[in-house]
């Protein structure tokens, strides 16, 4: 797979990678590397008309081309992966291998997932309120967790009391992995540095959108990185802008 870096242009052998070459995942890192300062990622995969999930109602029926090995990547430069309850249920969620995955929750119910206990594999976090934990405990038996404590109003809590759960147990770093209703929250609370976004050469389905419907404020972003693939694969790092 050849892998083209159509923004920011350079040199012809600096814009070309093919993702099979020894040293394709160095490159990749670099590639993606983080700016100063910059923590929140979101990652998704859509499609040209904004759809995150395909026919069998996960996204991993859009995943394409070198998508996995840019989440792998992404994942790299992360302390942490966020993802919402639903995501983790929908999509049978597996255990990523290095970096640890952070769920939020206030159910607790986390039945359906995909995790496999494994020698080694950090432990799962679980930002919950104290009143989920019984749930929690009983959907992740046999899985290593931690639940790092949400308040316990009733209510879904707020993008900030979520990252300060995640910060108070040393993830700084943060990849949210969706889905569209926990995405939605950190964008609301101006608190994204970069969207990464992989979109898939496809329209239609019956998925979701990208974001959830609730009459978003507008944001502005620059484009600080597009790569394209053979197969028609767009890879895009969106950037916030300033003011
Ligand atoms: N294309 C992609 O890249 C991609 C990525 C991820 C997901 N997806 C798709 O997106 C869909 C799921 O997205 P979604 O937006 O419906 O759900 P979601 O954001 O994955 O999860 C929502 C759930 O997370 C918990 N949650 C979210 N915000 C919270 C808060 N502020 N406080 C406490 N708990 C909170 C709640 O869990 P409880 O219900 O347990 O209380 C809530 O019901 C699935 O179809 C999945 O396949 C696609």
């Amino acid at each position: 797979m050849i892998l083209r870096r159509v923004h920011p242009a350079g040199a012809a052998e600096e814009v070309a990678l093919d993702t099979e070459s020894p040293g394709a995942r160095d490159r990749l890192l670099e590639w993606y590397a983080p700016g100063d300062g910059e923590r929140i990622r979101l990652n998704f995969v859509a499609t040209l008309d904004g759809r995150v999930t395909g026919e069998d109602g996960t996204s991993g029926s859009l995943t394409a081309g070198a998508d996995r090995m840019i989440l792998g990547v992404i994942r790299e430069h992360a302390d942490v992966i966020l993802v919402g309850a639903r995501t983790v249920r929908a999509e049978s969620y597996r255990l990523p291998r290095r970096t640890p995955l952070a769920i939020v929750t206030t159910s607790g119910d986390l039945t359906g997932h995909g995790f496999e206990p494994r020698e080694g594999a950090p432990e799962v976090l679980v930002i919950a309120p104290e009143t989920a934990t019984d749930a929690v405990r009983r959907s992740l038996s046999g899985i290593r967790s931690t639940i790092l404590p949400l308040p316990d109003r009733g209510e879904a809590a707020t993008a900030l009391e979520i990252l300060g759960a995640l910060r108070a147990h040393g993830a700084e770093r943060i990849v949210c992995e969706g889905g569209p209703g926990l995405a939605g929250l950190l964008l609301a609370a101006g608190l994204v540095d970069e969207v990464c976004l992989t979109t898939v050469p496809r329209l239609g389905g019956s998925g979701i959108r990208l974001l959830a419907d609730d009459d978003p404020a507008i944001s502005r972003w620059a484009p600080r990185q597009l790569l394209l693939d053979d197969e028609g694969v767009q890879y895009a790092r969106w950037t916030r802008r300033a003011g």
